[in-house]
């Protein structure tokens, strides 16, 4: 969809990695590189949560949480809020991250109820699909990804707050990433399911990034094209390289 509005996007998932000294280097380089023109979001450990928040405060450089719960507070040891994500001053939560989906079995509906609750607590959602690749050679990409998104679909009132992150899960951590056509292809056939399924205006406002073994010699050739609105990075979140990707559009 050429013409449109919608704000490059690269979002950093630090996964489980890290350290206060590794953290300092990441946000040395982070603040001192040319990110003003891409909205920039980078999910620390639940851990360092705070101490990146804080960090990162005034740069123009965000946090996000890798995940939460769907409810304010109370006996779910091991989880966080919303509330609590608010408080320390951080807007962002990645939710539905494939490691969710396939590490810890969390369910289309679960996630939907966190996207829900997120974002009725104000926060902003990086909300996560993807097909496996068992999937993709079954031919099932677009059934697997329009479920995954028709449930979030369900119960979600208001996309404004919402990136819509699409990460085929062969290539996440593979070192195999999507085609530029591979991933173009699924971000338009998504934009035009959420222009029948929700609106038009959604379809064409939302930014729609795309994860997987995203790199530098690879984000240029995937942010040419039409329907790729940024990234959602892994291991290269945690290297210089980073600050290329967010930049991918310039070159
Ligand atoms: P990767 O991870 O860039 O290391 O493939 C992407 C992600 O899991 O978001």
């Amino acid at each position: 969809m050429a013409g449109n509005n919608r704000k490059f996007f690269v979002g950093g998932n630090w996964k489980m990695n890290g350290s206060k000294d590794s953290i300092n280097e990441i946000c040395g380089w982070l603040t001192a590189g040319d990110t003003a023109d891409t909205d920039v979001v980078v999910g620390p450990p639940t851990a360092y949560l705070g101490y990146v928040q804080e960090k990162l405060a005034g740069s123009g450089v965000y946090a996000a949480a890798q995940n939460c719960y769907k409810v304010p507070k109370g006996a779910f040891t091991g989880e966080i809020s919303p509330a609590m994500i608010k408080d320390i001053g951080c807007e962002w939560v990645i939710l539905g991250h494939s490691e969710r989906r396939n590490v810890f079995g969390e369910t289309d509906e679960l996630i939907a109820e966190k996207i829900e609750h997120a974002l009725g607590e104000g926060l902003k959602v990086i909300a996560c699909i993807g097909e496996k690749l068992e999937e993709r050679e079954a031919g099932k990409t677009e059934e697997v990804v329009f479920r995954q998104t028709k449930a979030f679909k369900d119960k979600v009132k208001d996309w404004s707050k919402v990136v819509l992150a699409y990460e085929p899960v062969w290539a996440i951590g593979t070192g195999k990433v999507a085609t530029p056509q591979q991933a173009q292809e699924v971000h338009a056939r998504l934009r035009t399911w959420l222009s029948e399924n929700v609106s038009p205006a959604v379809a064409n406002s939302l930014r729609i990034i795309y994860g997987g073994s995203v790199s530098a010699s690879n984000c240029n050739d995937l942010a040419t094209q039409g329907d790729i609105d940024g990234f959602l990075v892994g291991g290269t979140s945690l290297k210089p390289d980073f600050v290329e990707i967010i930049n991918a559009r310039k070159a």
